[in-house]
């Protein structure tokens, strides 16, 4: 098989002359400069170049400035390379050079592409549905045209700092009205999702001739019903830490697009931002307040409120309800119940909390958690090894370790009642059964 295309090359060699041309395609900017060469096998008197609709011989006698110049190792050795200086966009085109046959007086000639880039004209991004707000869940199908390079030019396409390489249909490239031109278009398909909203989607072009790649935008605007801020399908909140007699403020952390309308139900008292309550019985005032809009860079996306209920003060009582809260905008409804605790928050649950909001905190937890652990584990093995070489505590009267590695342990029971309770053996079973008082 590797020898097929070296046949094909001696075969197109033969046909074309014995004439090799390098390179036989270049692509170049304006003004910009090349080397051509070409060879046979035999000596050569002279040689020639065609470049646009000039016709030059090399090597000349008297160049004129901007004159392609000889390269090569001499004609006496069949080459005729031309160094072609200062590329003009009218030689976009075929390079031929021209050399005398072996035997006989007429002339064989070869050529090459020379590609003169020319920069495209400004990409145009067409994004369907053509309506400003989008759905989450629904498709867009946004197609990316850019008229008018040589060569095609190269389409990437970005949503906010991150490219995009799924979805994507092959870019397809046609001729231009421009003749010599080259169009490409590139459509992308994509499902939207809350993450997207807000977000930047660009079909970015880069090109030979471009010295900074060139940009059409469009910001999607993703709209979506109420839901908890953690992703949590659960109904149910539970919020910690409130202490009774002192001002209590419910937050509840939400996403949702447009701001979601807020209510709440508190034993068959209905509240809504604006409106301070006092609860008929009790010298205690209810103010649920207005959705606040948190800074996007805090929570790492958009679209994300605290959505608070003031009880000032927390009563004794205030801890048995239940409060709910209804969080609606155009698309849905979410419906919450949210319960009170004095309590502080369980350390697992504020793990997953943070895990869901801030991502990383959780993974510094569970890094030393395993760290800790190895710990633990590293000081028990020591030390039993320990015992053992040492012949001391549980192991007394048992073989020295390096005497005979394979001498038994002693059965457990007999390590109970190898009266030798020591502090050390002590501290083993701790380390594995409550844990030291390391925070984890
Ligand atoms: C609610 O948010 C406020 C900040 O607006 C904070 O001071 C307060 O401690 C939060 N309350 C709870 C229970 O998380
Ligand atoms: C928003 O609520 C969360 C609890 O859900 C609280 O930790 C945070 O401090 C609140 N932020 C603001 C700005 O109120």
């Amino acid at each position: 098989m590797a020898a097929f295309p070296a046949l094909l090359l001696l075969f197109v060699a033969v046909v074309s002359g014995q004439i090799q041309i390098t390179p036989r395609e270049a692509v170049r900017q304006v003004g910009e400069s090349l080397d051509v060469l070409c060879k046979v096998n035999y000596p050569i008197s002279f040689c020639r170049v065609e470049i646009g609709r000039e016709s030059y011989t090399i090597p000349s006698n008297s160049p004129a400035p901007g004159d392609p110049t000889y390269y090569g190792r001499g004609l006496q050795e069949g080459e005729c390379g031309a160094h072609i200086t200062n590329i003009k966009e009218a030689w976009n085109g075929d390079v031929y050079c021209s050399v005398p046959q072996q035997i006989g007086s007429r002339e064989i000639k070869q050529s090459m592409k020379l590609i003169v880039a020319r920069p495209p004209g400004n990409p145009e991004l067409i994004v369907s549905p053509p309506q400003n707000e989008l759905k989450e869940g629904e498709t867009i199908r946004a197609i990316c045209r850019v008229p008018r390079g040589r060569p095609a030019a190269n389409i990437t396409w970005h949503l906010g700092d991150e490219e995009i390489l799924n979805g994507l249909k092959p870019p397809v490239v046609s001729n231009s009205s421009e003749p010599g031109l080259e169009d490409v278009t590139q459509e992308l398909n994509k499902v939207l999702t809350a993450d997207d909203d807000r977000k930047q989607l660009a079909c970015r072009v880069s090109h030979l001739g471009l010295n900074r790649p060139l940009e059409a935008r469009r910001q999607l605007d993703v709209q979506y019903p109420p839901r908890r801020a953690d992703g949590n399908s659960d109904e149910q909140i539970t919020i910690f830490g409130l202490k009774i007699q002192e001002d209590g403020r419910l937050n509840v952390t939400v996403r949702s697009n447009p701001e979601p309308t807020v209510e709440w139900k508190v034993s068959d008292v209905t509240l809504v931002p604006g409106h301070p309550n006092s609860h008929p019985n009790e010298n205690s005032v209810w103010t649920a307040l207005h959705p606040l809009r948190l800074p996007q860079d805090e929570v790492h996306g958009s679209g994300y409120y605290n959505v608070t209920l003031v009880l000032s003060p927390v009563t004794s009582e205030d801890v048995e309800r239940n409060y709910f809260l209804a969080l609606s905008n155009k698309h849905g409804e979410k419906r919450l119940m949210v319960k009170l605790s004095t309590l502080e928050q369980p350390a697992a649950q504020a793990s997953i909390l943070r895990l869901n909001v801030y991502g990383m905190e959780l993974e510094a937890g569970a890094i030393v958690g395993i760290v800790v652990g190895v710990l633990i584990l590293l000081l028990a093995v020591f030390l039993v090894v320990f015992a053992k070489a040492t012949d001391r505590w549980c192991f007394a009267g048992s073989p020295p370790l390096d005497g005979d590695s394979e001498a038994p342990l002693p059965p457990h029971d007999d390590v109970k009642g190898a009266e030798n309770p020591t502090h050390d053996h002590e501290y083993i079973g701790n380390g594995n059964t409550k844990k030291p008082d390391t925070p984890v």
